[in-house]
């Protein structure tokens, strides 16, 4: 199972990839501009950085929203770095998108999945990874994590390589479930991924194994 952090935030990034447990970075325009990272030049420039950080799979997403220009786009984001994702949205254009990409073998996330329709289709025009929503389904009353399972099911019933990459993830349980369903790829922020280190048992213990090994070796 791979774990990618879910922003544009360099300090954040760094962090996590210290951890040694980071496979890649997922951002959307949204993290981007959270950063006040503005104007074409100054975000190509910050994939390249986040590329020189993590040794892994970086999502980079198309504004565009017709085809011509999202192959435009793309293919650009590709030439940056070989660890490139181009990140497409599930429409009509973005399956063409995505279809036209797979050909020339540039890796693509098809993001705002929030039903499993949307990521059969993606599969079926080759995308490397699936995005399910799941947070944003669970802020409308509707099940994020149900979404995920549907999708692992429809996926093994007819062995597609599309990896699920389950996002919109708000904390560690999340992570955790997405696990246990089976979820090839999470994307999280860093808080919900280090909320899976702690542990109050782990605290106390080690508080007590601090504590006799200091009174056994005054
Ligand atoms: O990876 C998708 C993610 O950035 C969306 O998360 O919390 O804005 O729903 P959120």
């Amino acid at each position: 199972m791979k774990f990618f952090i879910d922003t544009a935030n360099l300090n954040e990034i760094k962090e996590a990839n210290e951890l040694g447990i980071l496979d890649g970075v997922t951002t959307n325009p949204t993290l981007m501009a959270k950063e006040n990272i503005t104007g074409n030049n100054n975000i190509l420039k910050h994939y390249v950085e986040i590329c020189s950080i993590v040794d892994g799979d970086i999502s980079a997403e198309v504004n565009a929203l017709t085809f011509e220009e999202m192959v435009a786009e793309a293919e650009i984001l590709a030439d940056l770095h070989p660890n490139i994702v181009v990140k497409v949205p599930m429409t009509s254009e973005g399956l063409k998108t995505i279809k036209y990409l797979s050909s020339k073998e540039i890796k693509t996330n098809c993001t705002l999945i929030f039903s499993p329709g949307q990521a059969l289709l993606a599969a079926k025009a080759g995308a490397t990874y699936v995005s399910p929503f799941v947070g944003r389904l669970d802020d409308i009353s509707s099940d994020g994590l149900q979404l995920v399972a549907q999708i692992r099911t429809i996926f093994d019933n007819f062995g597609f390589e599309t990896q699920i990459l389950a996002a919109s993830l708000r904390n560690p349980m999340h992570i955790i479930q997405c696990a246990e369903i089976g979820a090839d790829v999470i994307t999280a922020p860093l808080n919900a991924i280090k909320a899976l280190i702690k542990h109050p048992l782990t605290d106390s213990g080690l508080a007590q194994f601090v504590a006799d090994y200091q009174k056994g070796n005054k």
